[in-house]
């Protein structure tokens, strides 16, 4: 019995340890091998990691004001922004829909809303709702790759799980350009149909204001808007929208092993209560 038991533990510590052995290969060999690759030490790695909310606040603004005029985030709705967990989630507004942040952004977001006239079928461009879904830029596919340069641009709603090691390849894959050429990434080792866009100061961040409790407003300045950091951002706020429930996955995933563990504990010494006056 007690033979079972050890070897039952240690069959189960071998397995989890290749699990986690098995993760780190298979990250290591997500696109590792371009000498451009960057490593950033995101926030959001590791058992207990967390978003930074003011860097997704930031990285939306940039996502909004840079890329949204050519990538779509099709599994997205203006509403998810305001979820729990998500960039603009005010707990006074437990429904995102009344969250009148969320319905600031979908009402002036820069890619109107195609809808229908329902009398005579026809298109009706109007401003967004919080329910409605983050429109596309182009009105399909063919029109979108001939806007650039033959390629359609990809949507990015999980572009960050998407590609191996993926907040590391997207801010890589930003900060790649050939200094000489604007088409030519040196992370992808290619010519590419997006043209460099970020350099510094292409984007205001605007200040962040933070309501105290007793009701007096913090502003908080935000950090300046170089290349690096408007990368740093809009990586995060991607890495969100690919993962939005990852911080309450890790925290129930922490509670599990610790209740596993006790369980574990309680087990043991039942066992050895059990078996206590028993010869074996
Ligand atoms: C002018 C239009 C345009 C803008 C603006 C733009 N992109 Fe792109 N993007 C493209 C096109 C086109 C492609 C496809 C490139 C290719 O495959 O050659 C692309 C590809 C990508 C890819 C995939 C790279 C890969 O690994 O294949 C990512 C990630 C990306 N864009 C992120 C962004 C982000 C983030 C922004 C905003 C900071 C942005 N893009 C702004 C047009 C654009």
């Amino acid at each position: 019995m007690r033979l079972t038991l050890k070897t039952a533990l240690v069959a189960a510590t071998a397995l989890g340890l290749a699990a986690f052995a098995g993760v780190k290969v298979a990250e290591a060999a997500g696109g590792g091998d371009s000498k451009y690759k960057k490593k950033v030490e995101w926030g959001f790695n590791g058992f207990t990691g967390k978003f930074d909310r003011h860097a997704m606040q930031r990285g939306y603004q940039v996502y909004q004001e840079v890329c949204s005029s050519c990538h779509q985030l099709k599994f997205m709705s203006f509403r998810h922004l305001g979820d729990k967990g998500g960039p603009f989630y005010d707990k006074k507004y437990p429904n995102p829909i009344d969250n009148p942040v969320v319905k600031y952004i979908a009402k002036n977001y820069p890619v109107p809303i195609q809808d229908i006239d329902w009398d005579t079928g026809e298109d009706l461009p109007r401003d967004g709702k919080p329910v409605d879904k983050f429109p596309s830029p182009y009105p399909n596919d063919v029109a979108a790759a001939a806007a650039n340069f033959g390629k359609a641009p990809p949507d990015l709603s999980v572009m960050a799980k998407a590609r191996p090691d993926g907040a590391n390849h997207i801010y890589s894959f930003l900060l790649g350009y050939d200094k000489d050429d604007n088409m030519f990434n040196k992370f992808l080792g290619t010519k590419v149909a997006m043209p460099d866009q970020l350099f510094d100061g292409k984007v205001e961040y605007e200040v962040i204001k933070v309501q105290n409790k007793d009701g007096s407003v913090k502003e908080i300045q935000p950090p300046e808007a170089t290349r690096e950091q408007m990368a740093k951002d809009v990586t995060e706020f991607l890495m969100w929208t690919a993962d939005p429930k990852m911080e309450a996955r890790k925290s129930l995933g922490l509670s599990v092993m610790i209740y596993l563990l006790i369980l574990a504990g309680l087990l043991f010494f039942a066992y050895k209560e059990v078996w206590r006056n028993v010869k074996h």
